[in-house]
């Protein structure tokens, strides 16, 4: 077969391709986790986020620039009315070779097979502790009951491959993670722990005293198994080791010990409509406000998007001393 005409790419002037969007379809989250959020948050009134139809328009324009991966993110992106159509719809889009979500799993119960059979074919779920109380406590509002038969349900739909994210706390989480890693393994599902980034105000804990790093989780897990380095790449930011007979990947994003910057292929975007070039920075340009002054205008859009390449910043200078710089909570970026 002849080789179709080559499509074209987002390059930033490092030279990093950019070839992955992370999509957040809502800021509202149905939990509110202490590294997230604080207990009080102010939701982005309705008529400012992007509606569904919006939302396929930006996804489609990204594909034509040459995005091959696309998540979609939260807040909870489960609880977004009709979620399920965008899905049906980006994952029908051609070029694209990946759609995935990241999921509290909260309403996957309901939902883990209409979102497989919409043409999702990976799931990365976040658990941060397998015990009732401290699970509750640490997502403030959240149901580790209804979680676990979200875990199973989705075990149960057909994904490829499920990922576990847990966030690691020093002192609140921190003894979980053999736990959680034999938990991946009992399901034949890969894990990866994430160190806190200091995004917006939480007013739960001093970030600084609670930062617990990949490398001590890594020898905390050395005590029992056997690490084995690969060089597996998903595209995301995880390092991945093996876990020698078992076949079970853990995954280290470690923004803080292990900056992956350089290598950074990715950029967001907020429920809003504002594209931000990095997770750690302000850059960003208004979508919301391109598609709406010049509607079904794809050129314009794609324009737009091409040009937020040359202020893509080199990476992020995460401070967990300092007060947070980056005012936004995770859940408004798009985790
Ligand atoms: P896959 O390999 O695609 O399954 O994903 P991943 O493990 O590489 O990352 P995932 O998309 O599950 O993201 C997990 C977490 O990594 C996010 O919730 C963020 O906390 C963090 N993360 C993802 N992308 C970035 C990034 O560009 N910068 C920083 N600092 N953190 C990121
Ligand atoms: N630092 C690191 N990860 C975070 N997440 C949310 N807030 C933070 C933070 N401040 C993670 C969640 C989930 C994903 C959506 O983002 O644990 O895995
Ligand atoms: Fe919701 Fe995810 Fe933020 Fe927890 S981390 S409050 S589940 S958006």
């Amino acid at each position: 077969m002849q080789e179709k005409t080559a499509r074209e790419t987002l390059v930033d002037k490092f030279g990093r391709r950019v070839n992955y969007v992370r999509i957040s379809v809502t800021d509202r989250c149905d939990f509110r986790c202490v590294y997230c959020m604080s207990e009080d948050m102010q939701f982005v009134p309705r008529a400012k986020i992007l509606t569904l139809e919006e939302l396929k328009q930006i996804a489609t324009a990204f594909v034509e620039l040459g995005v091959e991966k696309i998540r979609i993110t939260g807040g909870e992106p489960l609880v977004r009315r009709n979620v399920l159509k965008l899905l049906r719809d980006i994952a029908q889009l051609e070029g694209l070779r990946e759609l995935t979500i990241t999921t509290n799993g909260s309403q996957l119960q309901r939902l883990a097979k209409k979102v497989r059979a919409a043409g999702v074919r990976r799931l990365n779920i976040s658990l941060d502790s397998l015990d009732h109380d401290l699970f509750r406590r640490l997502t403030r509002t959240g149901n580790l009951g209804k979680v676990l038969q979200g875990i199973e349900a989705a075990s149960k739909a057909g994904f490829e491959k499920i990922k576990i994210n847990a966030v690691i706390l020093k002192n609140r989480n921190h003894l979980e993670i053999a736990s959680l890693v034999e938990f991946a393994i009992q399901r034949e599902m890969d894990i990866s722990f994430i160190e806190e980034m200091p995004l917006g105000m939480i007013g739960d804990h001093d970030r600084a005293e609670a930062y617990y790093s990949s490398d001590e989780i890594r020898s905390d897990l050395e005590e029992r198994y056997t690490l084995i380095p690969t060089s597996e790449t998903t595209g995301g930011p995880s390092r991945y080791f093996e876990i020698a007979q078992t076949g079970t990947k853990v995954g280290f994003i470690s923004p803080h010990s292990h900056n992956f910057c350089d290598t950074c292929n990715r950029v967001r975007l907020t429920a809003e409509g504002r594209l931000l070039l990095c997770l750690g920075q302000e850059h960003s340009i208004d979508l919301r406000h391109v598609i709406r002054s010049f509607p079904n205008n794809q050129d314009r859009l794609k324009d737009a998007i091409r040009q937020s390449m040359s202020i893509k910043p080199q990476g992020h200078n995460f401070d967990l001393t300092e007060q947070p710089v980056i005012f936004r909570h995770m859940s408004a970026t798009g985790g």
